[in-house]
């Protein structure tokens, strides 16, 4: 065996049956070196940008740029089979695919099918013995890799620096964003068409959906999480199939990582935990990727405990920690019962009501549902949303016009919005990167009239807020009748506890809820634990 894995080797203990010595594979490992794909690459025309394993010791990353074009080509190199292990690899599989015996009770479908061809695998292997030069390990890995994973794209899902998985059409390169490279195109390309559809029909059954000629669009979740958007064969999109995935991070962004990003500072992330404690309505703004779910998560994350939280979208993407917490999500109806069965956005809000919530947040509003929301605003309930907009004006001019239709006096029931954007800053070595900035935030006053509170400056990379002209600090205070400079001190007592965490690194979404929940109910045994006293 040639390149990076030469020198793995199956080792199997002597003397134990063979389904035994299965359990017992161990590879030697060696750090990764480039294949003779990657060394061409590189003695030709490009350089080694960044490499890290995707799945020792089968799946590795190699980022290279060729300094003529500047072109930088995320390239995935998997260990690769020779022609007695792709032979018996396609036995196993057929094996696995004409032979599956259904389940005697319907359990976990994933489970019986790992435990199915493990079995299929101790089959072979007992059957063709010991074989030189084949490693049952590395079969196990396609088949696996195959059958439950995602086939060629799965290593790009094991990498966490991965936010996005996009296809655009056949003999074209897969593309992926990068957290620190941004968009780079891969080295996986679907060469035939067929080879594209069956991997958008797999991707839809793993989703549980469907997709097919007649219903040529699928919007879902994969499992663990993923957003899935495709479209199949040429019925809408004029190249033939295509996919795009959001993929889902195991480790939900906090409002402490957004501190730490410096996406945000921790006074106007103290200011916004004061305002949705107090029910202030909040819109979130961005473009397509900008960060907007990500945001409204770690900010809905920041909501009382014992407040009834209602969350609806098409996807569900949201993670709450709240007990008190209902997740309601839409459902499509197919062509072939003429719409019937779909509940849309509109249908959730409005039964969302029955729930009597303290805050509905609604992953994104783009329609009708947006009246509807707009409405339960206006009886008293909190909302939280995210809105496909640059500024509060696209904001407002979008609410205002079809399909949402928001009447111009409802736009005040709005009281906090704000925006994030992808900006590119640069690091230490003086290399361009992406990151997220909250640049303003304003609140409203009433129709066209929006007060910038805060924002962002991009020299400096610096925030600036001013609490003395709060709109939304004077609603509190005449609500609650507590004098303004309380709420600022309460906002700088919160800001005092989010400093701590990050500076703590306590960031994870279960310690950042731990916090939240101990500081509601006990706010002075969290002030005394992080050493700050009345402020
Ligand atoms: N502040 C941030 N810093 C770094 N990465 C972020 C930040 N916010 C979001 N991300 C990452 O960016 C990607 C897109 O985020 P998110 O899904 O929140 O965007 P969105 O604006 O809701 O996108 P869409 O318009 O597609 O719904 C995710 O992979 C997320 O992990
Ligand atoms: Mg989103």
């Amino acid at each position: 065996m040639k390149g990076i894995f030469r020198g793995f080797r199956l080792k199997l203990k002597r003397g134990k049956k063979p389904e035994e010595r299965m359990e017992e594979v161990v590879e030697e490992k060696e750090a990764p070196r480039l294949t003779m794909r990657t060394r061409t690459f590189l003695s030709g025309r490009g350089h080694l940008l960044a490499s890290y394993p995707l799945y020792e010791p089968w799946a590795y990353a190699f980022i290279v740029e060729d300094p003529k074009t500047g072109k930088i080509v995320y390239n995935v190199e998997e260990v690769s089979m020779n022609e007695t292990e792709l032979k018996t690899y396609k036995e196993v599989i057929d094996y696995i695919t004409w032979e599956l015996e259904p389940p005697e009770e319907i359990t976990d479908a994933r489970e019986y099918l790992i435990k199915y061809a493990r079995k299929a695998i101790r089959l072979f292997q007992i059957k063709l013995g010991r074989t030189p030069g084949l490693s049952w390990a590395k079969i196990s890995y396609y088949v696996e890799r195959d059958l439950l994973g995602y086939g060629p794209l799965d290593p790009i899902f094991r990498d966490p620096n991965i936010e996005d998985i996009s296809c655009n059409g056949v003999g074209i390169p897969v593309y992926v964003w990068h957290r620190k490279f941004e968009s780079l195109p891969t080295n996986i390309v679907f060469r035939t068409e067929k080879e594209l559809d069956e991997y958008i029909l797999k991707l839809a059954h793993m989703a549980g959906k469907h997709i097919s000629v007649a219903y040529p669009i699928l919007d879902a979740i994969l499992p663990g999480g993923h957003r899935v958007a495709a479209t199949f064969q040429k019925e809408v999109s004029t190249k033939g199939s295509t996919f795009t995935i959001r993929k889902f991070r195991a480790d939900p962004i906090t409002i402490i990582d957004l501190i730490d990003y410096r996406t945000i500072s921790p006074e106007i992330a103290a200011y916004f935990w004061l305002a949705m404690d107090y029910k202030m309505t909040t819109l979130i703004l961005g473009v397509t990727g900008a960060g907007k779910t990500s945001t409204l998560n770690a900010m809905a994350n920041l909501l009382r405990p014992t407040y009834k939280i209602v969350t609806i979208e098409d996807t569900p993407e949201l993670r709450l920690p709240q007990e008190n917490w209902v997740q309601l999500v839409s459902r499509p109806s197919y062509l072939a019962t003429g719409g019937i069965g779909e509940i849309t956005l509109f249908h959730l809000v409005k039964v969302s009501l029955r729930y009597r919530p303290d805050v509905i947040i609604v992953g994104e509003v783009r329609g009708e549902e947006a009246y509807v929301l707009f409405q339960a605003i206006a009886t008293g309930h909190s909302g939280m949303t995210t809105l496909h907009a640059e500024s509060i004006d696209a904001a407002v001019k979008r609410l205002t016009s079809p399909p949402m239709n928001i009447p111009p006096s409802y736009i005040p029931l709005i009281n906090v919005a704000m925006v994030i954007k992808r900006v590119v800053r640069t690091d230490e070595t003086g290399r361009p990167r992406p990151a997220r900035r909250i640049t303003n935030i304003w609140e409203i006053e009433d129709y066209e009239k929006y007060k910038e509170i805060a924002r962002w400056d991009p020299i400096r990379d610096t925030f600036s807020l001013k609490l003395s002209d709060s709109i939304v600090l004077k609603k509190i205070s005449e609500l609650t009748g507590k004098p303004l400079e309380n709420l600022i001190e309460e906002i700088a007592r919160r800001k005092a506890i989010l400093e701590w965490l990050a500076a703590n690194r306590i960031r994870s979404y279960r310690e950042v809820a731990t916090y939240v929940q101990k500081y509601y109910v006990n706010p002075r045994a969290v002030l005394k634990e992080i050493g700050v006293g009345e402020i």
